[in-house]
């Protein structure tokens, strides 16, 4: 499989005013989850770091770097302390202060920050405009509709569907963010109209709701695809698979994602450069073209379809926990690449390498994940785990009480591995999740499982 790509766009991209990189800098990373805790220790090795601090971080983040208890949305807190710390750069993770513009705010400041600007955001905070958008530049992607109401999105139904006796394979989808929760997939005509109901007039996600894309069902394996790009040059990243269902066989409601692993067979090298060809460079000129220029991490989930790789959604962030795999294999200075993309200058770094060893992410979750769990639950057998060979256990939903490590989310540990082979790297996932117990631990049996067959 091939191990990193580098593609140049064709345009110039706009240049900011606080170029330069310097050594023994202090990071600030955004964010609490298990993708956060993997941005600070993949950074923490960097030789040009001094400190890393992660706000507001977890147990896991406090023992590879040092928490600070400000919130990630908490805009103007958190220009305070990396303007008091001397922050060098500031590398956010989730995408909820991404879309509140926290990225302005820090330029706005004169603080170098890693991610893309609230405008850039919106591909992935507004499903209306990445779909136009995907549209207008010929990516491929399902058909879809947009509804600024839920009557006309109701009327469109009915129209289309005569009787509840048909198939109706389409999607219904809130507009804003929802936390991954605010698509609902349909098969029959009541399935839409309930989703409809559910999404834009009791708006079970808020204003996120307030308009909708209806779009055609795709059948098919999903993947995800990451690519670093500072808007005139990207670095397509390995493609790596998620599991969003909750249980084994891909049943059960859909999580924020119950483990990862990457690469993926899914994708082939040529599939790859396909994609990186017919939807990344040309998302990338789409949004320049918009006046939203793109810098940060591009993320297309993908639907291998029987006519090829389709766009389900943009997200303008690292994937979690599609992060902690990638990052494991990860070899080179990622703060060089991050850097380069915040000076528009990523055409000049080192393309990171790859360690050969595929990598398989576990997550651990709370009894009753994703509905209501209960927090404060003791974890015990960590320290075992860590000194299992090849593994790294990152902290998604963890917090430190009286000196234990408690469960603190839904979502809790992502036990990352790398094995020579993806069942290798798998097998030993699963050997340093034995070693870990708290009351209603559980995970999914069967990750990295969909490469086997
Ligand atoms: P999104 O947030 O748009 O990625 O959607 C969340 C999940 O819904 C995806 O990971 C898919 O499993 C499913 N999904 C979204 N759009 C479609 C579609 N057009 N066809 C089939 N499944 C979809
Ligand atoms: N794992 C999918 C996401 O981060 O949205």
């Amino acid at each position: 499989m091939r191990n990193d790509r580098m593609a140049v766009c064709s345009y110039v991209g706009d240049s900011v005013a606080q170029a330069g990189s310097f050594d023994n800098m202090n990071l600030l990373v955004v964010g609490n989850g298990g993708r956060e805790h993997a941005l600070a220790w993949k950074l923490a090795q960097s030789p040009r770091v001094n400190k890393i601090y992660v706000a507001p971080g977890n147990a896991g983040t406090a023992l590879d770097a040092e928490n600070v208890d400000i919130a990630a949305t908490d805009i103007p807190r958190l220009i305070d302390f990396a303007r008091d710390q001397k922050i060098g750069l500031t590398v956010v993770g989730p995408e909820a202060p991404l879309s509140l513009g926290i990225v302005d705010a820090f330029e706005a400041a004169g603080l170098r920050v890693f991610g893309p600007r609230g405008q850039a955001a919106e591909l992935e905070a507004s499903k209306v405009f990445c779909k136009e958008l995907l549209h207008h530049a010929n990516i491929p992607t399902a058909d879809h509709h947009s509804f600024r109401d839920a009557d006309s999105a109701t009327r469109f139904i009915r129209d289309r569907y005569a009787t509840d006796l048909e198939d109706v394979p389409l999607v219904v989808k809130a507009d804003g963010l929802a936390g991954g929760k605010g698509v609902i997939v349909c098969s029959t005509r009541r399935d839409a109209l309930d989703a409809i109901d559910r999404l834009a007039r009791q708006k079970e996600f808020g204003d996120a709701g307030k308009r909708l894309v209806i779009e055609e069902r795709l059948e098919g394996q999903e993947a995800s695809v990451f690519a670093i790009t500072d808007g005139r040059t990207i670095l397509t990243l390995p493609p790596a698979q998620d599991h969003k269902a909750a249980f084994d066989g891909d049943l059960g409601p859909n999580t924020g994602g119950m483990g990862a692993y990457s690469p993926t067979p899914l994708i082939s090298d040529e599939m790859l450069s396909s994609i990186e060809s017919n939807v990344l460079v040309p998302t990338v000129h789409a949004m320049k073209r918009a006046r939203r220029p793109f810098h940060g991490i591009l993320f297309a989930g993908i639907m291998v379809t029987n006519q090829g790789p389709k766009v389900l959604e943009f997200n303008v962030r690292f994937g979690d926990p599609e992060c902690q795999p990638i990052l494991m294999r990860w070899q080179g200075d990622l703060l060089d690449v991050l850097e380069a993309v915040v000076d528009r200058r990523l055409d000049e770094v080192a393309t990171p390498t790859w360690d050969p060893r595929p990598a398989v992410c576990v997550v651990m979750a709370s009894e009753g994940y994703p509905s209501s769990y209960k927090t404060g639950l003791p974890i015990r057998g960590l320290d075992e785990a860590a000194k299992l060979p090849d593994i790294k256990v990152f902290h998604s939903g963890t917090a430190m009480q009286d000196g234990q490590v408690v469960s603190q989310g839904g979502r809790v540990l992502s036990v990352t591995a790398l094995g020579t082979s993806i069942a290798a790297a798998k097998l030993q996932a699963y050997k340093a999740v034995r070693c870990i117990r708290w009351e209603g631990a559980w995970c999914r049996k069967d990750i990295a499982d969909k490469s086997f067959t």
